[in-house]
């Protein structure tokens, strides 16, 4: 074999090996961030990873940050906060990461992301989609808001309650208990968070097609620190 067939052997064996590495490494890699197409009407959650910080330590980091990177959440990250939020911890029950008043569940969890609005389904550890498009500016009414990657909006469903006096009480109660566990994890995976009541409550729940039965409570914006991970 002359010189130039044997380096344009040694060219083809490159662009051989260069495709199957993307093919393993590359394309792998980037199934792991978020796929939210806009077709998906249903994503599957990967499981969990329950693993991480002890907790003092996370309670020593737990604050609230308003600069949030535009980068999106991979969605591993994704899974295991919203499994932090609400997700069920005891499946021969059915019971959850945040305790609600007589175990009524009634706070669900949306995510609004860049491609749409999404309802946290805890018992198939699912997002169902809601409405396609770039809401995130709906979620609140301070700038940060549309920068940060999620936007979780808890919504108390008062047709699961009874119609107790208190029931306002106790939903802002639950909804409180899912905010604080989100901030746990976002302090525990170096995420920026911030729990937020400055919304316009009747545009949003318009975007997220809520029922007259359906409050907003609170939001909470999640999302990468500005500078540095
Ligand atoms: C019920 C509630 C509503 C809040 N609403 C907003 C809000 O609309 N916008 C905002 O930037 N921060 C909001 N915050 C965040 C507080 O400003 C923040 O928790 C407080 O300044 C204490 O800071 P820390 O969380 O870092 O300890 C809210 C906090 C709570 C508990």
């Amino acid at each position: 074999m002359d010189t130039k067939s044997r380096s344009r052997g040694f060219t083809i064996t490159r662009g051989i090996v260069a495709i199957v590495l993307a093919s393993v490494i590359i394309i792998p890699a980037l199934g792991q961030n978020i796929t939210m197409a806009q077709e998906q009407k249903s994503i599957q959650l990967t499981k969990p990873q329950i693993a991480g910080n002890p907790l003092m330590e996370v309670l020593a980091k737990r604050s609230s940050s308003r600069e949030f990177s535009s980068e999106a959440l991979p969605e591993n990250i994704l899974s295991n906060m919203l499994w932090a939020a609400a997700g069920i911890n005891r499946p021969e029950s059915g019971r959850r990461t945040a305790p609600t008043a007589m175990n009524k569940q009634e706070i669900d969890v949306y995510v609004v992301s860049e491609s749409g609005i999404y309802l946290y389904e805890a018992k198939s550890h699912t997002l169902k989609m809601i409405a396609a498009g770039d809401l995130r500016a709906l979620a609140g009414k301070q700038d940060y808001v549309k920068d940060a990657a999620v936007n979780l909006i808890y919504v108390a469903d008062f047709s699961r309650m009874s119609s107790s006096p208190d029931r306002e009480l106790y939903a802002a109660a639950d909804t409180g208990f899912v905010s604080e566990n989100v901030y746990l994890y976002c302090a525990s995976a170096g995420l920026a968070t911030v729990v937020r009541a400055y919304i316009d409550k009747p545009a949003l729940a318009k975007a997220m097609k809520l029922k007259a039965d359906q409050k907003i409570i609170l939001a909470q914006s999640v999302g990468y620190p500005k500078r540095g991970r």
